[in-house]
């Protein structure tokens, strides 16, 4: 969600070493390779030195995404501290800028975002956080005509960039004894994946051949944004949500989905289909520890909606008096009629056509490879742009999905990670979905957020569905700000 201005991408790292007929890159962080930059933020300026470039692995497969860039604040270099920090102790602010499951650069504090919201970065400097931004393979990425960024690419790439820092850590400033991995989006899958899945061995494999270093590569917090994830669930959790809007009427009458009858049909058997997942999970409220079912659902999203407004009304003085669906009694939401909040929701943006995530192709020629979901080429191969890959999707296309494309899968999804026995899960986590944000249902982020709680493998998560917010990240930072600080403490 950057836009930044094409620069010459010079290395910091230069191939040092030939072995095998590969070329080797070295790990070593160079701590005289950096530029001194400044970038404004509000009427201040921030001075930075910015190492830019690093190639991350060993024997990396593509040299324009598996690099990444490092901004340090200057006080550090002068002996001093910023705000809670010194050199030493500085948390580490690992910022991706994956969109879309595309291929991503690593970032800048210059960037402007596209999303109109505040790039994190300079806020990060000025409290003094040591910032860094891996880029990573993604659905997009080729090289020689291959594709080189197809699941689980990026993730491996994220961990073999915390990898980095912490084999650099005694040589670089900041600890990587606390990196805060923050995402929006697909990049937000990432960032909760990374905390999800850290020290699991079935990434081993893929790190080894890509000659990451050889550390652990657990985290110490994710910021997630409207994390995109659960994909193996998500086309039915939308459609539990949602179906209910496909016969919406505009205020003139006129229906505002053209869906053919074929798809609706598609958008009730997937919806008749979530129940039974979403009650394996085996997920308590917690609010009050009551177990969760497709029954008590809806009522268990709800509450986050009315905490989102009271909270947005409280905190910002946000009027709701435009809510016809909206009780409020006493400066207090009391209640909101679930499905006109979900008419809502979908006027800002419309619904995605079922299924949302696992296309079945061009839907008027039925073509599975020509026309793919920016999922669908996720789980593409070196030489397959897009495949299906949902048991659902598959048995509409009259395919089935093989045990190594299943094995893709199962690595991009936090869920798998959560509680998982021999992994290391994050124990701070800040998970935002916006209000109005219906790229993904409700349920992914609300059922990540009970699994976390309720697993217990984390001390603190941190959720709230953001009052009015669309599909969008980084917001309110001095709110995130203060919360990175107090975990940081
Ligand atoms: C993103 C948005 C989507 O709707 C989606 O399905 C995947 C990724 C994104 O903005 O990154």
């Amino acid at each position: 969600a950057f836009v930044c201005l094409a620069a010459p991408v010079v290395y910091a790292d230069t191939p040092t070493n030939q072995q095998e007929g590969k070329t080797v890159y070295s790990l070593d962080f160079k701590a005289d390779q950096y530029t001194e930059e400044t970038v404004a933020l509000d009427d201040k300026t921030i001075a930075y030195r910015a190492y830019k470039n690093i190639m991350y692995v060993q024997h990396p497969v593509d040299t324009t995404y598996q690099l990444l860039n490092v901004f340090v604040p200057v006080e550090y270099y002068e002996g001093k501290s910023v705000g809670d920090f010194t050199a030493e102790t500085a948390p580490i602010f690992l910022k991706n800028d994956i969109g879309g499951y595309m291929p991503a650069l690593p970032g800048d504090p210059q960037m402007v975002r596209e999303d109109g919201n505040a790039n994190p970065m300079p806020f990060a400097l000025s409290k003094g956080y040591v910032v860094v931004s891996p880029g990573a393979r993604g659905s997009a990425s080729e090289v020689n005509g291959v594709f080189t960024g197809k699941s689980p690419a990026a993730i491996v790439d994220l961990k073999a960039a915390v990898r980095y820092l912490r084999y650099n850590d005694a040589v670089m400033p900041g600890t990587a004894e606390k990196i805060i991995s923050d995402g929006t989006s697909a990049g937000g899958a990432l960032s909760a994946l990374l905390g999800a899945s850290g020290n699991d061995a079935l990434y081993e494999p893929y790190l080894k051949a890509l000659g990451a270093a050889e550390t652990p590569d657990h985290i110490f917090a994710t910021v997630a944004f409207c994390p995109i994830t659960d994909l193996e669930h998500a086309d039915m959790a939308y459609e539990w949500l949602y179906n209910r809007v496909n016969d919406d009427k505009d205020a003139n009458g006129k229906p505002l989905y053209q869906f053919t009858d074929a798809q609706k049909a598609l958008s009730a058997e997937l919806k008749a289909l979530y129940p039974a997942y979403f009650n394996s999970l085996g997920l308590k409220s917690v609010i009050d520890g009551a177990a969760l079912t497709d029954a008590n659902l809806e009522a268990y999203i709800k509450h986050f909606v009315i905490a989102a407004a009271q909270k947005a009304m409280d905190t910002k003085g946000t009027d709701m008096s435009g809510y016809a669906w909206m009780t409020i009694s006493n400066g207090k939401v009391t209640d909101i009629d679930f499905n006109a909040y979900l008419s809502h929701v979908t006027r800002w943006q419309p619904i995605k056509d079922p299924p949302a995530f696992d296309w079945l192709g061009d839907q008027s020629t039925q073509e599975p490879r020509k026309f793919g979901s920016r999922e669908n080429k996720l789980f593409g191969t070196e030489t397959q742009d897009v495949s299906v890959y949902t048991d659902f999707s598959a048995a509409k296309l009259g395919v089935t999905i093989s045990q190594e494309l299943k094995d893709r899968v199962y690595l991009m999804n936090a869920m798998n990670f959560v509680g998982k026995k021999g992994v290391n899960n994050a124990p701070y986590w800040y998970i935002r979905h916006g209000s109005i944000d219906r790229d993904t249902a409700f349920p992914v982020p609300v059922s990540l957020y009970t699994k976390l709680m309720n697993v217990g493998a984390a001390k603190d998560v941190n959720f709230d569905l953001a009052w009015d917010r669309p599909h969008s990240g980084d917001y309110d930072l001095d709110e995130l700000f203060a919360w990175i600080g107090s975990v940081c403490k």
